[in-house]
């Protein structure tokens, strides 16, 4: 296959060598081969139906570009620097295996259009990849969920012993983010779902192109209003690349408390040993590295929603090569998150709680100092004063190195005669989570009906 640069025309001097690599995007964009050739594939089937390519030649390129993309996908295809980018190298293969008709491909489009659609399609696939693995996990946190529906934990607020809470609630919490996510995926797939083809290199063609029927052909929704906006939208990408910055700063939180939670201080779970590894030096380690990991590379993803947010900035319609720098951030963001997603979803059931840690944790920091003050608050004492009043209790406590529960009733009736012997049934750490019993509360029943609000949700979804 000849190196002859597609659009040689007009020029009479060669490209400087360093330039002709330097402007290259082939050795990334290659990855889009076979959304090129899906896209050229409805362009040429569109040409022909409004009469301007054949059937005969529609036929050759059809199989001509079949036998680029085996040869592609089995490693034989060679790619070459001096034809830039995947587009012409598969254009120049194309005329190189079927002669005329393939030079006649590219007639009514520009490689601006092509590959604002080809990024396009090949973005719209991996969101269906990504919001599977994301599925995946989400049912895996409902399993869990529904396991530890009574495990009792302490809930913190600035890491400090705060209420008692059932682990299958905190597990939900973690679902709502991932289910936010979801949704913010599916929007962005909406948005996204419009064929840009047909915009050519800014204005739209001269031929009687039908993009309707490219639309259709490639299951886009409709064709891009405008053509200058066509070719040089990239909100798409900055939007994957923003839900997926939102959606790996929630496992980076994830990842954070599956971390202290390992800890042997804490040891209130137990991550399997096939996703931790040791250290070279202290043979005693066992490191989360998985969730490490993944809390590490939530800061690439943020890094590559800021370049391509740059890349825009200021950009003047319509298409400008800075738009080529749009896919080695893209590329890694999908490549990074369908990873993390993938390892959390298949790491999250090989969790193992241990139940006597968290509770014992629970019984230390007073956890049930509010139920006291609710309880007084029932016998008709003001909140403020029922809140100064088990302060001073928690005080004593803490100056007897002892828990609120571990109180004789004597000992509590100093602080407010209004408590009864009843109270004992308020400051346990079932009672205080059985208690919040309503819909967004900790309480089991309440764990177990937003389990199985979620399983109908996802399940309607699906
Ligand atoms: N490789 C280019 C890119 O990724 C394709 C479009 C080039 N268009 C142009 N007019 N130079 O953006």
């Amino acid at each position: 296959m000849s190196d002859k640069k597609l659009w040689a025309g007009r020029f009479s001097e060669p490209t400087d060598a360093f330039v002709e690599a330097f402007t290259a995007s082939v050795e990334f964009d290659q990855r889009l081969a076979p959304q090129d050739i899906q896209g050229s594939i409805a362009h040429a089937t569109m040409l022909v139906r409004q009469g301007i390519l054949s059937e005969d030649e529609r036929e050759a390129i059809v199989k001509g570009l079949n036998l680029i993309l085996d040869r592609i996908e089995s490693g034989r295809f060679e790619w070459s620097i001096g034809l830039e980018d995947v587009h012409m190298n598969v254009e120049a293969a194309l005329t190189a295996e079927i002669g005329e008709a393939g030079k006649k491909l590219h007639t009514g489009r520009s490689r601006n259009d092509q590959v604002a659609t080809d990024v396009r399609l090949w973005l719209r696939q991996e969101i269906e990849q990504i919001q599977r693995e994301l599925q995946r996990l989400q049912l895996a946190l409902l399993d869990i969920a529904e396991r530890e529906a009574e495990t009792i934990l302490p809930g913190f607020t600035h890491l400090q012993t705060a209420q008692p809470i059932t682990f299958g609630h905190h597990m939900m919490a973690w679902f709502e983010m991932l289910e936010r996510d979801a949704s913010r995926l599916e929007d962005c797939h909406r948005r996204m779902n419009r064929l840009p083809l047909g915009a050519a290199a800014l204005a739209g063609t001269t031929f009687p192109i039908d993009r309707e029927f490219t639309a259709e052909l490639l299951g886009f929704d409709g064709p891009c209003r405008n053509s200058l906006d066509a070719v040089s939208d990239r909100d798409f990408a900055i939007e994957f690349t923003a839900d997926a910055s939102i959606l790996m700063m929630h496992l980076s939180r994830m990842s954070e408390e599956l971390t202290i939670w390992s800890s042997a201080q804490f040891a209130f779970i137990t991550l399997s040993d096939s996703f931790c590894t040791g250290s070279s030096i202290m043979p005693q380690k066992k490191n989360p590295d998985v969730p490490e990991l993944i809390r590490g590379k939530s800061g690439r993803i943020f890094g590559h929603l800021m370049a391509l947010l740059t890349l825009m900035k200021s950009q003047p319609l319509a298409y400008n090569k800075d738009n080529q720098e749009d896919k080695e951030p893209l590329f890694d963001t999908v490549d990074n998150l369908r990873g993390s997603l993938k390892v959390f979803a298949d790491m999250i059931p090989a969790i193992s709680c241990n139940p006597e840690r968290m509770r014992a944790a629970a019984l230390q920091g007073f956890a049930t100092a509010t139920d006291l003050a609710d309880y007084l608050v029932r016998k008709g004492m003001p909140f403020r004063d029922a809140h100064e009043v088990v302060g001073k209790s928690v005080a004593f406590c803490v100056a007897e190195q002892c828990d609120l529960a571990e109180l004789t009733l004597e000992q509590l009736r100093a602080f407010s005669d209004i408590i009864e012997e009843d109270v004992f049934d308020y400051l346990t750490l079932e009672g205080s989570a059985a208690a919040r019993d309503h819909i967004g509360g900790t309480a089991p029943a309440q764990v177990r009906r937003a389990i199985a609000g979620a399983r109908e949700r996802l399940r309607k979804g699906a």
